[in-house]
């Protein structure tokens, strides 16, 4: 054990570069091998230095992303090799992250590992759309889940939980079941008149939010031909963005879509 190197799991955060934190950026500029993801934006990947190893393990051009449970293998063999290893995650480690999966295959081979966390996209995206988490008065409850769901499979979540008053409801990866989720959204209580945000590339320079309300949101998205990565956020706290959408994306749809109710 004491042979082996660490494995950091760092978030690096939704893209901007600016929201890398201060530890991972100077673990970053220590590393001896980088294995990154694809959210992992490419001003981020410029900070490696030349010296340090990098490796993929995202989708790119034609390539599928390595299965995990090659990734986990791959982070142990490399600690055997190198003092340091920085496991980069888009966001936050921990937040479908899988980060929790490879801290709990390194540990159990009794390989030290620290955890850095990333400021996650519900946070960064939607606060760079003018969408705070929760305001007084419209949200002091906030679920945050994934829609990512195979094909064939139903919807696993319990529905009439998400729609709670006063809640403000977060999907990552949800777009491509972005009408699935709306209709069973509405199925279990929530009116079809809420306000309902798609954010694309959020924190980046294509950083792009289309607000609108619930029962149109999944159409305008496909009328848009937004594409991932997207975040979908649901409550009455997207109508914030009326008053502060802006402030990061003068391009953005909210105010036309959300002012047209
Ligand atoms: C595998 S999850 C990783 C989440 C990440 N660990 C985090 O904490 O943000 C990928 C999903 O996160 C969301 N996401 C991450 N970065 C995003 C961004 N910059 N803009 C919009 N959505 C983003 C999207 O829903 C995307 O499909």
């Amino acid at each position: 054990m004491s042979q082996m190197g660490k494995v950091y799991l760092v978030g690096a955060g939704p893209g901007d570069p600016d929201l890398l934190t201060v530890k991972a950026l100077r673990l970053l500029k220590a590393a001896d091998v980088v294995v990154y993801d694809r959210l992992v934006s490419a001003e981020i990947l410029a900070m490696i230095p030349e010296k340090s190893k990098r490796w993929s393990v995202g989708k790119s051009a034609g390539r599928h992303c390595v299965p995990q449970d090659q990734i986990n293998p791959l982070l142990y063999d490399l600690a055997k090799r190198y003092p340091s290893v920085v496991r980069l995650k888009g966001g936050d480690p921990f937040i479908f992250g899988r980060g929790s999966e490879e801290a709990e295959y390194l540990g159990q081979r009794r390989v030290a590992f620290e955890v850095v966390p990333g400021i996650t996209a519900a946070a960064a995206c939607t606060a760079y759309s003018g969408i705070p988490l929760t305001h007084r008065g419209m949200s002091r409850v906030v679920h945050i889940v994934t829609g990512h769901f195979r094909d064939d499979e139903p919807i696993d979540l319990d529905w009439e939980r998400l729609t709670g008053p006063e809640s403000t409801l977060v999907v990552y990866m949800g777009l491509s079941n972005i009408e699935r989720i709306a209709e069973e959204l509405m199925r279990a209580g929530m009116p079809g008149a809420t306000p309902a945000a798609a954010i694309q590339n959020g924190t980046t320079p294509n950083h792009f939010c289309l607000a609108s309300r619930l029962d149109r949101l999944a159409l305008e998205v496909r009328e848009a031909g937004l594409s991932a990565p997207v975040l979908l956020v649901f409550g009455e706290v997207v109508r914030m963005a009326e008053v502060m959408g802006d402030w990061f994306c003068p391009t953005t749809l909210t105010q036309a879509l959300v002012g047209e109710r």
